[in-house]
């Protein structure tokens, strides 16, 4: 059974896409099999994979026009499967306001998906509502990205009342995985004062890892990749490379065996070109997951200090 990841923020611009699209691809680089879901109408996480113009996508899944299974698409990455969002999904919110079990549209959509991957990580929109609440009602845990800047916090403390009020209401299990620090410079004093109090206040809920700000993360959407396919040397690869580690080292997740099939995509760990669905976009190379490159990265080295760009 996969466990089910969302990251969630209600502030835009946080670093949610980058951190749900690159450590899905950090896990699956991992060889863990994992599915990313799009969730938020503007779609970035899906145009961060080039060639995803889904006629069918996340939207008919929520409303029942087809099973979430359908809408899966294979990706550049052999172990990672996408399911793409698009401009619908700004409609599913009052479209289901009087919809029956409305919450619960996305872990319906999951429970028969869940046992083709390790893991699910659900890329949420800059929002507290109706979409957000159906993440929170799908997961395990939620990952939560801050922004190493003053407004930091300002929020967070609504944030973690609406996973309290989901925990009670509709998700009994709902665990917080942990902060995550993002966009960190560590020669801005601000941003290591920020630091040094979100640490001192939420202690090991803060992830270790702290993603450093890094041009290259920013850079790789627009030549749709992930960083590991973009510039795998990179200080924003090697983060999140950093940080699926101590993930899936907390989390206890052994590799798995073989996933089992789903109809109409290839299996978690096939070739891309093996697909029968997949339209590779024109910036896909194709080829599997870049592992013996990874394996001999140093993730453990400590990375020099400042930026890179
Ligand atoms: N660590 C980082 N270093 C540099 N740029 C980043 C970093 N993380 C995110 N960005 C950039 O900041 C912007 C907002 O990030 P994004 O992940 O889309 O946030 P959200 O999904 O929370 O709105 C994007 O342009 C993204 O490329
Ligand atoms: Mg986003």
């Amino acid at each position: 059974m996969a466990r089910v990841f969302a990251v969630v923020n209600q502030k835009g611009g946080v670093g949610k896409t980058t951190t749900a699209v690159n450590l899905a691809s950090a896990f699956a680089a991992s060889e863990r099999s994992t599915l990313l879901v799009d969730l938020d109408p503007q779609a970035n996480a899906t145009s961060a994979f080039a060639g995803y113009t889904a006629a069918r996508h996340v939207y008919d899944a929520i409303i029942g026009r087809c099973v979430m299974k359908e809408v899966v698409q294979p990706t550049e990455l052999a172990y990672l499967h996408l399911v793409p969002s698009g401009r619908d999904l700004y409609g599913a919110e009052i479209e289901l306001v009087s919809a029956f079990s409305r919450e619960r549209r996305i872990e319906r959509g999951l429970a028969d998906l869940r046992d083709a991957y390790d893991l699910v990580l659900i890329d949420c929109p800059p929002s507290l509502g109706l979409l957000t609440i159906n993440a929170l009602t799908a997961a395990d845990s939620v990952i939560i990205p801050l922004q190493c800047e003053y407004y930091a916090l300002e929020g967070l403390a609504g944030l973690l009342e609406t996973v309290d009020l989901v925990r009670d209401q509709l998700n009994p299990s709902l665990a917080l995985e942990g902060i995550l620090l993002t966009m960190e410079d560590k020669r801005n004093n601000l941003c290591r004062q920020v630091e040094r109090e979100v640490r001192a206040h939420f202690g090991d809920r803060v992830f270790r890892t702290a993603i450093p700000r890094n041009v290259r993360l920013s850079e790789a959407p627009s030549h749709g990749k992930p960083v590991i396919l973009y510039d795998i040397h990179s200080k924003g690869a090697v983060s999140y490379l950093r940080l699926a580690e101590e993930l899936l080292a907390r989390t206890g997740l052994e590799r798995s065996a073989a996933a089992p099939l789903l109809p109409g995509v290839p299996p978690p760990g096939a070739p891309p070109a093996a697909s029968a669905e997949a339209e590779p976009g024109e910036g896909a190379a194709g080829g599997p997951a870049p592992t013996e490159e990874i394996r001999a990265l140093d993730v453990t080295a400590p990375m020099p200090g400042g930026e890179d760009e």
